[in-house]
């Protein structure tokens, strides 16, 4: 790996509304083929959520809110928005965004008469859009402020423009460190089962030309204690009230490995995330995916077609392994139920 010059390359678009339609990167096809898929009704768009072809918590919020507004074009009522909010709601649960932002849109909507109903969701979807993309800049400079000194980041699943508005989350602060010229190189983890290290981070930090090197999961602990690593910095799903955050699974295992060596484990989301109503992350509840997910890579079988399997697709990491919550409105340090809620209503 040879480091080069920083240089800034447009983030890939992988959400955009026009002309009364949502355009959204098929994320299942990559880093193979950029194919863009053509929403135009809730269910579509519910559909694209669940087979992750739109995922990441921030952009899942994102797309829902345009999928409320999309159906309204189509039929501007109360019964509509009512049966919208719950098909997108429904698409997966635990990320928060995704209920967060449909809140948000149906209480727009349900503001004016029918009317102005479809104007009034398609505004305050494209404002949490908005929202969003600031907020993804702001955490960018929080975080890189926070992370200095890192010469050498491990980063977990895909948390950049593929998976929230603007350059991600955590992925945004790699790219900020990276633009800042302290960095020398990120480590990936593949995230099985899905891939979305090897093929989505992978496929960003190529094109923003941040090297990088892919690890498959079971090597991260290893690495981290051997001293490859000055920090880990990851995304989340849902940050409970008294700090605990749910994010794809394995992160919990680098928590440990981050505090067992003595280095930050840095976690980076929005407030959008944060979910004040759920105490702590026992009440988060984890998604369970198809066993098939984990039965096959790529569509290829690795195992006998009966070979039983758990798919948790999230865990949950307490509070105390986390040295910082990076969210657009500063950091919580240490992070537990009175910094997190000082963060949310702010
Ligand atoms: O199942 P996914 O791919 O939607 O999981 C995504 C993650 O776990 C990310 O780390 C999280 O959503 C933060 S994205 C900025």
């Amino acid at each position: 790996m040879t480091a080069t010059e920083p240089r800034r390359t447009e983030p890939v678009v992988a959400l955009r509304f026009e002309a009364g339609t949502l355009w959204a990167l098929d994320q299942t096809l990559l880093p193979f083929q950029e194919l863009e898929l053509r929403l135009r009704s809730a269910g579509e768009v519910a559909e694209a959520i669940r087979r992750l072809a739109i995922r990441g918590a921030p952009l899942i919020g994102v797309a829902a809110g345009y999928g409320v507004a999309l159906e309204l074009a189509r039929d501007p009522t109360p019964g509509t928005l009512e049966r919208a909010c719950r098909l997108l709601v429904d698409a997966r649960p635990t990320a928060v965004n995704l209920s967060a932002s449909v809140t948000r849109v149906r209480a727009a909507a349900l503001e004016v008469g029918t009317e102005g109903i479809a104007a009034a969701a398609l505004a305050e979807a494209r404002a949490i859009h908005s929202d969003e993309q600031d907020a993804s800049a702001a955490i960018a400079t929080h975080g890189a402020e926070l992370l200095a000194a890192a010469g050498a980041v491990l980063t977990h699943c895909n948390t950049g423009a593929l998976a929230a508005p603007g350059r991600g989350t955590a992925l945004a602060v790699v790219a900020e460190l990276w633009e800042r010229r302290r960095l020398r190189q990120v480590l990936a983890t593949e995230s099985r089962p899905l891939l979305q290290g090897s093929r989505l981070t992978t496929y960003e930090l190529s094109r923003l030309g941040i090297p990088h090197r892919l690890i498959v999961d079971s090597a991260a602990a290893g690495l981290i204690a051997g001293g490859s690593v000055d920090a880990v910095i990851v995304g989340c799903d849902r940050v409970a009230a008294n700090g605990d955050v749910a994010n794809k699974v394995g992160t919990y295992g680098l928590a440990l490995a981050a505090e067992a060596a003595g280095i930050p484990f840095v976690v980076a989301g929005p407030t959008s995330t944060i979910d004040l109503a759920c105490p702590t992350g026992a009440e988060i509840e984890i998604e369970q995916r198809d066993p098939e997910e984990v039965r096959r890579a790529l569509g290829q079988p690795l195992t006998l077609p009966d070979t039983s399997c758990l798919n948790p697709a999230f865990d949950v990491t307490p509070a105390a392994l986390v040295t910082a919550l990076v969210t657009e409105r500063g950091s919580a340090r240490p992070v537990g139920a009175e910094s997190i809620s000082r963060l949310k209503r702010i």
